[in-house]
């Protein structure tokens, strides 16, 4: 019996469609378990690009079943836009290799009004969401007021839901200062999703217990990062969903102890898109020449997205939080040619070194990155296949990865595509 997960160990980005792709060549299903189409996943395949927001990263090999499960917000809208860019890259998805929970909570076109009227609201203090609609939408979840796929599957509880779901947030909209949305049109919208949607909609508790129970391989996916977390992120500049190894078993549907392992991904460098603290960005020229050379640039958003030394801080909470059993290095080819790198590890924080992340925003803005410097490596390394291969001075950076968040590396990433990365140890 094995599951593990693959997430996110820093604010988002780090590479988890890759590696998900990568590492789905051992597992017979793979799961979404949280958030929405805000994630921006980036798959390279031969000489093909492939950028996923809901549909989990597996679709991509035609013998893996893939799902979204409970924890996600899905917006049909988004979902057949994606499954029809798919379909005509050539790649196959049908109900057999795609299944959606019934109990998944549905983005209206309201949660995607509120969140652009909220940030608008918010000025100064907006939170630099993607504008999906994932806010609102969790927000109604937890309200007791949301929509959920099984409820759009029945045109008459989804009619009833959806008028009282209009009336109150028309109100809402309207002292936001947006135009109230009209019921006619999104009711015939959603009612044309809602066919389409349903052979693909399932118990899919039932669908992972059994997979596992079967000696399948289960993956689940994480989108976002632990650093966004609604519990263990940098509130309120996060997302709304448990990004953590917590969320899985909520948002899938299965008891903690089916999980075996937990695989962070990490990037050798930092990046956070939106707003919100970020203790080691560089906003200078590093930073630039970082963001140029890695291609920084938001997947969903098209955002630039701010760049920073590696934070060992945060990845040593990431081990904590989300019990990880490896860290995945991804980007190594991004940081050869720097002469000189740094590495936090630890923050001065009122006269003292501290090694874990504050709760408070403000603790955090007060906090002063404490740095380790490393020579850097000249030789482009993404040919390289094997550990062995790697320059001496790539080996300490991943040695100190190791050491101190007492956490081994399984996987060096050294470029976008699915062979280019390089396995070091066999268990994750
Ligand atoms: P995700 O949201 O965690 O899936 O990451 P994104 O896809 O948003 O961003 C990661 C970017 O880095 C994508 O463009 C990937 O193709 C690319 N990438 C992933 N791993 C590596 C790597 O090891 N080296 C390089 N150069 N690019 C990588
Ligand atoms: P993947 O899965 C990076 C960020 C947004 C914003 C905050 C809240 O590709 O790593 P939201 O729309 O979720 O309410 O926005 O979270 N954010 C991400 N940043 N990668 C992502 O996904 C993100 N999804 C949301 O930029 O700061
Ligand atoms: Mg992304």
């Amino acid at each position: 019996m094995s599951a593990f997960i693959v997430l996110g160990a820093q604010w988002g980005d780090e590479g988890k469609g890759k590696m998900t792709d990568y590492l789905a060549e051992e597992a017979d299903v793979v799961v979404r378990f949280q958030g929405g189409n805000n994630a921006g996943h980036t798959v390279e395949v031969e000489d093909k690009q492939y950028k996923l927001h809901l549909i989990p990263s597996g679709i991509l090999h035609d013998d893996k079943l893939n799902v979204i499960g409970n924890g996600v917000v899905v917006d049909p809208k988004a979902l057949f836009t994606e499954i029809d860019y798919l379909i005509n890259l050539g790649i196959k998805v049908t109900p057999e290799k795609l299944v959606v929970s019934d109990r998944a909570n549905v983005i209206m076109p309201y949660h995607r009004e509120l969140d652009a009227l909220k940030e608008k609201a918010r000025g100064k203090n907006d939170i630099g969401t993607t504008g999906k609609g994932i806010g609102p939408c969790y927000t109604d979840k937890v309200e007791r007021c949301g929509i959920r796929v099984c409820d759009l599957l029945h045109k008459e509880v989804f009619e009833e839901k959806l008028r009282i779901n209009i009336e109150m947030k028309n109100d809402y909209i309207k002292l936001l200062g947006g135009e109230p949305l009209i019921f006619d049109k999104i009711f015939n919208e959603y009612l044309a999703y809602a066919e389409r949607l349903r052979p693909f909609v399932k118990d899919t508790s039932v669908v992972v217990y059994d997979k596992i129970k079967e000696d399948k391989r289960v993956l689940f996916e994480g989108a976002q990062g632990m650093l966004l977390d609604i519990d263990y992120g940098t509130y309120p500049y996060v997302t709304s969903s448990n990004t953590t190894s917590g969320g899985v078993s909520n948002g899938v549907g299965i008891g903690p102890t089916m999980i075996t392992n937990a695989v962070g991904i990490a990037k050798s460098y930092t990046t956070r898109v939106g707003k919100g603290p970020f203790p080691t960005e560089l906003e200078d020229a590093t930073g630039d020449w970082i963001r140029e050379k890695g291609h920084e640039y938001g997947t969903t958003t098209g955002r630039s997205r701010r760049c920073g030394w590696l934070d060992l801080v945060i990845l040593k909470t990431s081990v904590r939080v989300c019990g990880l059993t490896s860290l995945v290095v991804t980007k190594i080819d991004t940081l050869a040619g720097l002469n000189k790198l740094k590495v936090c590890v630890g923050y001065e924080l009122n006269g003292k070194v501290i090694d874990y992340f504050p709760a408070s925003l403000e603790d955090l803005a007060k906090c002063k990155p404490v740095y380790e410097e490393f020579e850097g490596w000249e030789d482009e390394v993404a040919n390289a296949r094997s550990y062995e291969e790697l320059p001496d001075n790539a080996k300490k950076y991943l040695k100190k990865i190791e050491e101190f968040t007492g956490t081994k590396v399984s996987i060096v990433g050294v470029g976008p595509k699915r062979d280019q990365s390089i396995r070091v140890t066999a268990e994750l």
